[in-house]
Formats: C-alpha cells, structure tokens, sequence
C-alpha cells in the first residue's frame, strides 16, 4: 500500500468512531470511501456494529458495500440520515470542499442534506487555501445544450472541458448526465457567488461545491490524523 493509500486508510478508520449500532448511515463514493467501506465491514462482521444500514450514493459503492457484506437501503427509504461520511477533491480551511471527481456528486450532496452529520475523510493532498486551485470543479448537466452552460462557465473565467471515458466516449453518471470539468487560474474567488450563479441556469443538474455543509474532516498527514471542525 502506498504511503497516501495508507494515509487514506487511517482517515478512513478514525471516521468508523462516529458510526454507532443502528444508525442509518449514508456512503460516499471514492478511493478514500472505499478503505471505510472495507473497515465497516470487517466491524459488522465481527458485531463490533450492529443493526446498520447504508445508504450509497453511487453504482460504483453498491457494488463496493455488496462485497464487504453491508446492509443497504435507499434514500426513499431512509429520507434521515445520522452522518454521511465521504471523500473530497479539495478541503478548504472553512471545510468547503470541491467533490465529484468520481462523477457522484448529485447523490453525495443528496445524501448530506439528509444527514445530520457530514464527515469528511482524506488525506493531506487534499487541504487546500483557496477552493479550485488543485482540482477542476465539476458541473453535472443535462445533455441537451450542454455547450450554453461551457460558454456561461468560460465567461465566469473558466477552462472548461467535457469528461470522457478511456475511449473517448462522453462520462455519464449513475444518472445519465454528462460532467464538465472548470479549471479557474489561481482558483475561485467567491465560491458562493460562483456557484448561486452556476445553479441559477435551466439546465444544470448539480455543482461540485459543497460549501457550508461539512460537519468535520478529518485529514491524515505526515504527522498523523487530525479533526478539522467548521469554523462558527
Ligand atoms: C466522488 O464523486 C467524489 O466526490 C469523491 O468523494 C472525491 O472525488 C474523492 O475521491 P477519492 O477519495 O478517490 O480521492
């Protein structure tokens, strides 16, 4: 394993404290998700965890969930969650993240406004001082005129491309939109501002900023694991 799946990994396992027997829990999507999902399931096959379900928020983490032997429902079922806990792409100081690299962040963002409690797992590659300087910020929209919102994008000072498969072929999430990926050189200014904008178009399904939402994150680095809280 490398040192950064390793770091992943230990983030991965201080978040298995927050979970308790009978909670509904909801599942993100993600290398870093994926040791959690793993550590949950060696907890409820050993009963450390009881009564649990999860709610994943992508194809990709039922498959994961299915593997490790965790119980699932769905979001129609379970409309209130206790904690959400997922990855992220970008952690700002104020626990603002960029998410949706793994092309799942319309049912990640519905999950953690379900939830009562949203923690965030990563490693320190992932801290950043201002939002959009490591990551391109995805855009979830639907295909019909998707080339209006990548002209809107550039004009808010974007690069803006569209995801694609290996072979070219265009992403489509669990959802059947398409993704675009924005590049802002020297990052975001106003991330409120760009995203109110972003939502305010017909067309667009979902951005990737997930701001004001994060109960904590905890971030495991060279120095070991820390518990970042939202600032008040
Ligand atoms: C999935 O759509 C994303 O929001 C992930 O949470 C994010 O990309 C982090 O993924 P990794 O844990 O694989 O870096």
């Amino acid at each position: 394993m490398t040192e950064q799946e390793a770091r992943k990994r230990e983030a991965a396992k201080r978040a298995l404290t927050y979970v308790e027997s009978g909670m509904v829990v909801g599942l993100g999507t993600g290398s870093t998700v994926a040791h959690f999902l793993d550590l949950l399931g060696v907890a409820l096959r050993q009963g450390a965890l009881t009564d649990l379900v999860g709610v994943p928020s992508s194809n990709r983490t039922v498959r994961e969930s299915g593997a490790h032997g965790i119980p699932l429902g769905t979001l129609a079922q379970y409309p209130r969650l206790d904690l959400t806990v997922d990855g992220a792409d970008e952690v700002s100081p104020r626990l603002d993240l960029i998410k949706g690299m793994g092309g799942a962040l319309l049912r990640e963002k519905m999950l953690v406004q379900a939830s009562k409690r949203f923690v965030v797992i990563a490693d320190e590659s992932k801290t950043v001082d201002r939002l959009g300087t490591v990551s391109p910020l995805p855009v979830e929209v639907v295909d019909w005129g998707w080339e209006g919102h990548a002209t809107y994008l550039e004009e808010q000072g974007a690069t803006v491309s569209l995801r694609k498969e290996s072979d070219g072929v265009p992403f489509r999430s669990d959802n059947g939109h398409l993704m675009l990926h924005c590049r802002f050189a020297g990052g975001i200014a106003d991330p409120g501002e760009l995203h109110a904008g972003i939502k305010a178009r017909a067309g667009v399904v979902e951005t990737g900023l997930f701001l004001g939402m994060a109960s904590q994150a905890i971030v495991a680095g060279v120095d070991g694991v820390r518990v970042l809280e939202r600032p008040r």
